[in-house]
């Protein structure tokens, strides 16, 4: 990258930054929910919301001010996330069954609208993080399927790659709209994309209950990736 694009990157990231840090969001990324949400309209008053990969909680904050005290938050991670007034937390790997479940006893519903931010752990080659990028996809995906109401919505973080294509391709059948955008907060140079679906069409629901069956339990393994 030119000299004078790092620069112009580097005085964005501080603005989001302090700007962060002044308004009491816990994360720059509360801005890019914020510029997608204003964009896509994700959230009415009085919305449900689950949040996969939460933590510190920048999304959280956003999406408990735009749903309202009558809105529901549930956020997971993997990292603790430090108490946030009139949100639900779960810690845990949401490839694991357990964490799933806990998901689905938490909600005790459907929900109107699923986020995740989640990111692998980058450091291995790019297609390596990119691959671990969809497969978490996959899962949010899995979440739709058993707790998204009909009309429901999804954004979901992916760093771009070959297999975006495949991705898309789980997407556009349960969707009656995909948007592929990269909010002004994310950095340029950045690889990560933002999948903005509309309407779900709720065709492939699997009965929250069902999660209680033996046989049900390896979808959700990460080994068997069968999602
Ligand atoms: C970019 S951060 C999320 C930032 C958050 N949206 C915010 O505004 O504060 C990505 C998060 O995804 C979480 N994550 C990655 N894999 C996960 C998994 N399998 N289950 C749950 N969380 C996961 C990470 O622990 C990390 O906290």
């Amino acid at each position: 990258m030119a000299l004078h694009d790092r620069w112009v990157q580097e005085r964005k990231h501080e603005h989001y930054y302090k700007l962060a840090k002044k308004l009491n969001y816990r994360s720059r990324a509360s801005f890019k929910l914020m510029q997608i949400d204003d964009r896509f309209r994700i959230f009415r008053e009085g919305d449900s919301v689950v949040d996969l990969g939460a933590s510190p909680g920048g999304w959280l904050q956003v999406a408990k001010e735009r749903v309202g005290s009558e809105g529901k938050v549930v956020g997971v991670d993997l990292r603790y996330i430090r108490p946030l007034e009139g949100v639900t937390t779960i810690i845990g790997d949401i490839t694991e069954d357990s964490t799933m479940r806990e998901l689905l006893e938490v909600v005790g519903g459907k929900v109107d609208v699923v986020l995740s931010d989640m990111a692998p752990n980058i450091g291995g080659s790019y297609s390596t993080d990119h691959a671990r990028s969809v497969d978490l996809c996959m899962y949010a995906v899995a979440v739709c399927d058993r707790i998204l109401k009909k009309g429901g919505k999804l954004v979901v973080k992916v760093f771009m790659g070959d297999m975006m294509d495949s991705l898309l391709k789980e997407l556009e059948p349960r969707f009656s709209s995909v948007k592929v955008h990269s909010p002004a907060a994310s950095r340029d140079t950045s690889s990560e994309m933002y999948i903005i679906s509309k309407g779900f069409l709720a065709s492939r629901n699997v009965k929250p209950k069902e999660m209680d069956e033996e046989e049900k339990r390896p979808e959700f393994t990460s080994k068997g990736g069968n999602i």
